[in-house]
């Protein structure tokens, strides 16, 4: 099959277009012929050798978390799925097998969920890393509620523009922050204060919008572009923060938020959740509850192109590799 691979670690350069072994389905495992695979920030980290902290790597490898595509084969053992089933993963990346910048991924079933005709292969394709990820933090972490007030940080991004999605879907009042070419954007999400990160303050932008402080923030960006982001809350309000994994970033500061009575949560996807969450959130796609952030697509041999974009930190909603017409 063919499929992006690189032979050694190094910037997306080391991408390239060849000639693999297709994989085979193993017990509980599913093959999926892939139509599209999205771009994480986590996909030039793993090509960057980053990510050989938490999985092994052997060369040539395929990186690539999220694709949706059709079942091409299934397993021993499995029963909920059947060949021609529309369906997205996130893959078996995480446990280091090969990921979806390929026309065909193995995947463990518990993270497959099935796609209503409804959805288009390029919405589903964008959902699960990023989608995840924020479902992560406004469901499990914050459990967040109808009425109750939120700041994002990076609303434009992939984990940014699912997480307006999310909170306006519950009932929440957003407040979210971007770059002034983003405003309308965010804006079009749902959000109900769009604050310009370059020009604005956004502490005081926040105050004025929610003078005792929101009861969430999301920081989606990190590397301290939110230093006032513990000052935004409301007294028992918590801030959550993804884990970028960018060496030596400045992080907040435990003490300011005790001295400030506001708590500090760390938000990771973790394999325990994940496969439930993704379940959770294509149910709400399948009944038309959810539309899609921007999404962009590139054809797969483009996968450095598209990795160097996101790498940049200026990607809208998401971008996508276009692996087969299906
Ligand atoms: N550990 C995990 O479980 C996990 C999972 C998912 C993601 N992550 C991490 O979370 C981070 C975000 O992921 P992502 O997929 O959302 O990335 P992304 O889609 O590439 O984010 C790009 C967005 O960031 C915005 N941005 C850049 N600088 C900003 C600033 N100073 N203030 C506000 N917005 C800013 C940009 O908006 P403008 O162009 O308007 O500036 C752009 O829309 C990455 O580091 C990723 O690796 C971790």
């Amino acid at each position: 099959m063919r499929a992006m691979v690189m032979d050694r670690f190094g910037g997306p350069e080391v991408l390239h277009m060849g000639e693999i072994e297709r994989p085979k389905a193993t017990p509980g495992n599913v093959v999926i012929r892939v139509a599209y695979a999205s771009v994480n920030p986590a996909d030039w980290k793993c090509v960057d050798g980053w990510l050989s902290q938490y999985f092994e790597y052997k060369f040539p490898f395929v990186v690539g978390f999220d694709a949706a595509g059709v079942i091409a084969e299934v397993g021993e053992g499995v029963t909920n799925f059947k060949v021609g089933d529309r369906v997205v993963t996130s893959s078996n990346l995480g446990i280091g097998e090969r990921g979806s910048y390929a026309e065909y991924l193995r995947s463990d079933v518990a993270r497959v969920a099935k796609l209503a005709d409804s959805v288009d292969f390029k919405t589903a394709a964008a959902i699960p890393t990023a989608a995840i990820t924020s479902y992560e933090g406004l469901y499990d972490v914050f459990r967040i509620k109808a009425g109750q007030t939120i700041l994002i940080n990076g609303g434009a991004g992939g984990c940014g523009s699912y997480a307006i999605l999310f909170a306006k879907n519950t009932g929440a009042r957003v407040a979210a922050t971007c770059g002034p070419a983003n405003l309308d954007y965010v804006r079009g999400l749902g959000a109900d204060l769009a604050i310009n990160y370059r020009s604005e303050n956004v502490l005081n932008a926040v105050k004025a919008w929610a003078a005792e402080g929101v009861d969430f923030v999301l920081d989606t960006v990190g590397q301290g572009t939110l230093k006032d982001g513990l000052k935004m809350l409301k007294k028992g309000g918590t801030l959550g923060f993804i884990a970028t994994l960018i060496k030596d970033e400045p992080l907040f500061d435990p003490e300011e938020a005790k001295t400030l009575g506001v708590n500090l949560a760390f938000v990771m996807s973790s394999h325990e959740r994940s496969g439930r969450q993704l379940t959770e959130i294509v149910d709400l796609y399948n009944k038309g509850k959810l539309k899609a952030p921007a999404l962009e697509v590139l054809p797969l041999d483009q996968a450095g192109e598209a990795q160097r974009r996101v790498k940049d930190g200026h990607v809208r909603g998401k971008i996508l590799l276009k692996v087969a017409d299906i």
